[in-house]
């Protein structure tokens, strides 16, 4: 059975993708955060045996989507849901209360949305019933520890327990399992209920206090850069960016040693962050000392850090850094990957598009930050009189923390800066190059 899901609310949605997934037979959840994604979806492939919306949606008039489904087709089954009862008015829909934040129950909810006629025949009987229940990797980021021990499938008959109840598991855990093939893990049936309330409520890993600010902040990106590639920003996740990039800028006015900064750094963090997080600090810095710095500069510039290689979902690809030409072809990637690569600041750009009005030029940065000063670089070879000053500090920064990077933090600072000399010595980039020279210098 596919379903076209429609929620922003985060808690919710892993909620009730986790319900459908575990009382429906073959279930296809494509999920949708904002109106506008769902009506792309829905356009490019409108077969859907059941559409449910959530009525509290923020981007926009459900209701209007709504009509646009039933204009289409008026026989796809449409359940609404909302905190709010006025709500349940539309004509041709089945609405489901969803009860005020106060005096909600997970159960009430999944029993009243499993009686509906349209899932009646989807229903797993008792007996195919399964022992073990799916959770979908990705949740695992919400939380630090579950109450509820966790299994890996090794085929049908075989499940592995990998982790046991109240245990604490750390990013490497989760990536460790969540890979291109692998989306799901594994609960004990009887422990079902449990996992569906902790989905169900908002918790979320940030009233921790255990985690510190920096691995908050790392796991808020992890969560980000996912749902960004995947299904959309919400505008919690949007409200979450702003937060992790306020926090990693006024890290860096605190703390004005970047060597320091990035050795530190190196230790544990998987590639796209790392790069997302030392790109910001040295912009941040670079801002300060070009006295560009403006809050709204810095914000700009670190969205761009978390967003800029989103769409490239290959660890293989994302760790690509391209110097040139030969080098690329040197790492024998198909012609599919290849043109990938070549357009991937026009997908990042895309995905951003979202926040382009309250972070202008966030995807113009984004854009550009393959560009080369000479000309030589991609998706459109501008050379330094067509890149922007804003555009330009990114690709210097960019640079100097992919070099660093890919040396392991091994090379000397100044090593690196001599490396880089020759190709910034034109435009906005000679003197976004000085400035990099004197704060790493410093
Ligand atoms: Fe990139």
């Amino acid at each position: 059975m596919r379903i076209l899901l429609i929620d922003d609310n985060d808690p919710f949605r892993h909620f009730l993708v986790t319900t459908l997934e575990n009382h429906l037979k073959n279930v296809d959840v494509v999920e949708a955060t904002s109106l506008k994604v769902a009506k792309l979806l829905y356009e490019s492939d409108p077969y859907f045996e059941s559409i449910m919306v959530s009525l509290d949606i923020s981007s926009g008039s459900a209701l209007s989507l709504i009509h646009h489904f039933q204009d289409f087709n008026k026989k796809t089954p449409i359940v609404t849901y909302s905190s709010e009862e006025q709500a349940s008015e539309i004509p041709d829909t089945f609405f489901l209360d969803k009860g005020t934040k106060a005096k909600r129950s997970p159960k009430i909810f999944v029993e009243a949305l499993l009686n509906h006629p349209t899932y009646q025949k989807y229903l797993r009987d008792n007996q195919s019933h399964k022992q073990y229940a799916r959770i979908k990797i990705f949740y695992l980021w919400r939380f630090e520890e579950l109450p509820i021990d966790l299994y890996v499938k090794i085929n049908d008959k075989k499940y592995v327990k990998i982790l046991a109840k109240n245990t604490k598991y750390d990013e490497a855990f989760i990536e460790k399992y969540h890979t291109s093939k692998n989306e799901y893990l594994f609960i004990e049936s009887k422990d079902y209920e449990i996992l569906e309330s902790l989905l169900y409520s908002d918790q979320w890993f940030e009233e921790s206090n255990e985690l510190s600010d920096e691995e908050k902040n790392f796991r808020m990106k992890k969560i980000i850069q996912q749902m960004a590639s995947s299904m959309g920003l919400t505008p919690h996740l949007i409200q979450k960016a702003e937060e992790v990039v306020q926090s990693v800028i006024s890290s860096i006015s605190e703390s004005k040693n970047l060597n320091q900064i990035f050795k530190r750094q190196q230790k544990r963090m998987s590639f796209q962050t790392n790069v997302s997080t030392l790109i910001t600090y040295i912009t941040s810095a670079l801002c300060d000392e070009l006295e560009w710095n403006t809050q709204s500069s810095k914000e700009k510039l670190g969205f761009a850090a978390i967003f800029h290689d989103t769409s490239l979902k290959s660890a293989k690809l994302s760790s690509i850094y391209y110097l040139n030409l030969d080098e690329l072809n040197q790492l024998s990637l198909t012609e599919e990957e290849k043109k990938k690569f070549f357009q991937h600041p026009v997908r990042s750009a895309e995905i951003v598009n979202e926040i382009n009005l309250k972070f202008p030029h966030v995807e113009t940065i984004i854009l550009n930050h393959h560009e080369r000063p000479d000309g030589s670089g991609f998706p459109m070879g501008k050379n330094f009189q067509k890149i922007p000053p804003l555009s330009s500090l990114f690709i210097i920064a960019h640079d100097y923390v992919m070099r660093s990077i890919l040396n392991r933090f091994d090379k000397n600072p100044s090593d690196i800066l001599k490396e880089m000399s020759p190709h910034y010595q034109n435009g906005h980039f000679e003197k976004c190059f000085t400035a990099l020279k004197k704060i790493i210098d410093n």
